[in-house]
């Protein structure tokens, strides 16, 4: 504990080092707050996923939440941000805290809030939600049909220990998505490797 304590200071440290090319600090400790975020969903797991295999779904992940690859570097940030927001909103709700652990759920709408608060930061003020005038459906706005989806889908179910049991998975999914994301841009700044 006290090794990964000191190790985690040392991140943090790094973290504040000079940021990149993105002029804010998009870091190493980022990603370990996601991580934490992902290991809380997993701990929260209160059914065994056997027991709800006729409630799945396939809610059609975004490309753009998965590769990032076609995004510029603000607007793979923006999709990150928009991420990490609307995971916020699904899990910080009144059914949301009947279904789960509080305390757990309460650890996890704080890491994600902490997450949300670094990033925005980093958030590009000119094209602000990272849409651009392009035309076509923009990747935030996938992000967020995507996520509407999963909102239509708990009211569907009525918000069943079953239906939020298929929405942790799904989030954790999203969220693991968002980490890579993170990664990748730590790494086109340089951050991560220069640690
Ligand atoms: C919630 O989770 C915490 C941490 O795992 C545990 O200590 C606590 O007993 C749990 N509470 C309930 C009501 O299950």
């Amino acid at each position: 504990m006290a090794f990964v304590l000191s190790l985690l200071m040392a991140l943090v440290l790094v973290s504040y080092g000079p940021g990149g090319s993105l002029g804010c600090y998009l870091s190493q400790k980022d990603v370990l707050v996601g991580r934490e975020n992902l290991r809380l969903l997993g701990q929260m797991s209160r059914l065994s996923p056997q027991s709800c295999l006729q409630d799945r779904k396939d809610f059609g992940l975004p490309q753009e939440m998965v590769e990032g690859d076609q995004l510029q570097e603000d607007q793979a940030i923006s999709v990150v941000h928009e991420t990490l927001q609307q995971s916020f909103n699904v899990f910080h709700t009144e059914p949301s805290s009947a279904a789960w652990n509080n305390t757990l759920l309460k650890q996890l709408c704080t890491g994600l809030q902490q997450q949300l608060e670094d990033l925005e930061a980093c958030l590009a003020p000119v094209t602000g939600k990272g849409d651009s005038a392009l035309g076509g459906m923009g990747p935030i706005l996938t992000v967020k049909k995507y996520f509407q989806g999963i909102l239509v889908y708990l009211q569907e179910k009525e918000n069943s220990d079953c239906a939020w049991e298929i929405i942790r998975v799904e989030m954790m999914r999203a969220l693991t998505s968002s980490i890579s994301l993170l990664e990748r841009l730590g790494k086109m700044d340089g951050d991560l490797t220069s640690s």
